[in-house]
């Protein structure tokens, strides 16, 4: 398969992808890496394993339409069969996330439905609960929303900062992701609008 992974940072589970592809327990290739920043480690990352790597700026376009309509553009120039985001901090349209429907994988940082959108460790810290943890879900027009393929738990102790708790959730994204992967490269996990199936029943 063929896979595109779009990043904003650092590129920790780009990395955990790419060596599982590397290590052939991914039945699949990362063949481009977009960033909408220029200067990202991520785009290192992608460079050291001589994958292709794009920059298209979000600031360079008027609207957020333009900008999801030239992303788009490039990503289908390398006719992916699965769209990766792997802390790509920028809120897509409608549009483009019905064009990836069934094909386009998010990690969230917190049990989903728990703690969509931002500062997830320091609320799930605030709220006194006692777990936490990282989900990799099919991306649908619901922001943090779409059908759940994959949890890692973690225990929250009472010394754990809002730092120490990202650690301990990084950690768990970089098993629950590569593994979200493998089994969507294997055609064991698909979407469909009922949910996610899985090794052939809706789970
Ligand atoms: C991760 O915490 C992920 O859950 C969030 O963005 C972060 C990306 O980290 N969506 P990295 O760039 O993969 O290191």
């Amino acid at each position: 398969k063929r896979i595109v992974v779009l990043i904003s940072g650092s590129g920790s589970n780009l990395q955990a992808i790419i060596d599982a592809t590397q290590s052939g327990r991914i039945n699949g290739d990362v063949v481009a890496v977009l960033s909408n920043k220029a200067d990202v480690f991520g785009l290192e990352r992608a460079a050291n394993a001589n994958i292709a790597t794009e920059v298209l700026n979000h600031k360079a376009f008027d609207s957020r339409e333009s900008f999801d309509a030239a992303m788009m553009q490039l990503i289908d120039g390398h006719t992916p069969d699965l769209i990766v985001l792997a802390g790509f901090m920028r809120i897509l349209t409608p549009e483009f996330v019905r064009h990836y429907e069934g094909r386009m994988l998010n990690i969230h940082p917190s049990l989903l439905p728990k703690y969509k959108g931002l500062h997830t460790h320091q609320r799930a810290l605030d709220a006194g609960d006692t777990e936490h943890g990282c989900t990799v879900h099919f991306v649908t027009e619901e922001l943090d929303g779409g059908p759940s393929l994959v949890q890692g738990r973690v225990s929250i102790d009472p010394d754990d900062s809002s730092e120490s708790l990202q650690q301990k959730v990084h950690v768990r994204e970089h098993q629950i992701y590569p593994l979200a992967v493998e089994w969507f490269c294997a055609e064991r996990a698909s979407w469909s609008s009922e949910g996610v199936v899985f090794d052939g029943q809706v789970a």
